[in-house]
């Protein structure tokens, strides 16, 4: 009984991990572990042996039982605090830099412009980039000897060999989106219409790729002036400050009148101030809706009429935030891009956050 004893208590001391402990578990009191067969031989004994040898091997079961209990709790312990050193973390520590990306100010601008315009009833109205050449020229009243469809300022797309229907276009404004809403819309209608145009022009204020907003207002008895309000009600939004504007007689083929319109600037002291002074900045095209271009967007002419305009995002980017060339609006620069983008979290507010 000794012998016994001393074995399976040296086995306990000896056990280094829960699993060796286990075993040693099954082997000295498990089903058919050897103090549990000991036990088992009892039955064979003489009533005198088993009186003596019953109650001892009983105490010897209990002595190893809580031997091993004690020995689990002192390996889990040892485990505990291995973790606890191993596991350990300050959680004082300053949190590691991370850079966050930042709103480019194409798509910043687009948002206020977008919110503005919401707010005076205007929906947002898309298209495709690449545009059939009926939608981008014909259908606005541009005649085939205009100089804006030669080959210089148009990217044409490639027709497969022995097609010769006309070639689409990368569109080159945003003015077919007009003929598409109206197609599909009728009148009456307000809507901007934002995205990319294409040129085929590079320096230091144009990119084969820039961003046009489309606005047209169809109603039956809209005029120019309803045209000066909103974009005096615009630009004043944008810029935050009350901005006044000029409109100059011009020319074009989808608006008849027509008008480029200027805002109020300063240039003192080198620096460019919108809304005060007596200088004069262009910045849009607009006009009349012409008859023509009703009709090809399949609204009478005789009972509807409207305005439209055609303004460049990325140039009133660069007169809001002062960005002197518009090149590096597309260069993906890092440096620029973190410089001049804006937080994600900066929500668009109807003045721009200014
Ligand atoms: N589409 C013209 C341009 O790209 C702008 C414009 C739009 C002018 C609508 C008048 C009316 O220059």
């Amino acid at each position: 009984m000794d012998d016994l004893r001393n074995k399976w208590l040296a086995e306990i001391a000896a056990a280094s991990d829960e699993a060796t402990l286990e075993d040693v578990r099954v082997r000295a009191v498990g089903k058919k572990g050897e103090v549990s067969l000991r036990m088992r031989e009892l039955g064979r004994m003489s009533p005198e042996e088993r009186q003596e040898a019953g109650p001892r091997l009983n105490a010897l079961k209990g002595e190893i039982t809580s031997a091993l209990a004690a020995r689990r709790s002192a390996l889990e312990d040892a485990a505990l605090d291995e973790r606890l050193r191993a596991e350990w973390l300050d959680v004082t520590l300053p949190a590691r830099h991370r850079r966050a990306g930042s709103i480019h100010p194409v798509s910043q601008v687009t948002e206020e412009v977008t919110a503005i315009f919401a707010d005076m009833g205007f929906a947002v109205a898309e298209g495709p980039q690449i545009e059939t050449d009926w939608h981008n020229f014909d259908a606005l009243n541009i005649p085939w000897h205009h100089s804006s469809r030669e080959e210089m300022d148009t990217f044409y797309m490639a027709r497969g060999e022995g097609d010769d229907r006309p070639p689409h276009v990368l569109r080159t404004h945003t003015s077919p989106v007009q003929i598409r809403h109206m197609l599909e819309n009728g009148a009456p209608c307000r809507i901007i219409a934002p995205g990319r145009v294409y040129r085929a022009d590079y320096d230091q204020t144009h990119t084969p790729m820039f961003h046009q907003v489309e606005g047209l207002a169809v109603d039956r008895a809209i005029s120019m002036a309803n045209l000066k309000w909103v974009l005096e009600e615009f630009f004043t939004a944008y810029f935050g400050t009350k901005v006044r504007t000029r409109f100059r007689a011009s020319h074009f083929p989808f608006t008849e009148p027509s008008a480029e319109v200027d805002i109020q600037c300063s240039w003192e002291g080198g620096s460019l101030r919108v809304g005060e002074g007596s200088g004069w900045l262009e910045v849009l095209g607009s006009g009349m809706v012409h008859p023509k271009v009703l009709q090809a967007g399949g609204i009478d002419s005789a009972e509807w009429q409207g305005f439209a305009f055609g303004m460049g995002i990325d140039r009133i980017a660069m007169l809001k935030y002062g960005i002197p060339d518009l090149r590096a609006f597309f260069d993906s620069d890092l440096r620029w891009l973190r410089h001049y983008g804006f937080s994600a979290l900066a929500v668009p507010e109807l003045a721009g956050g200014v």
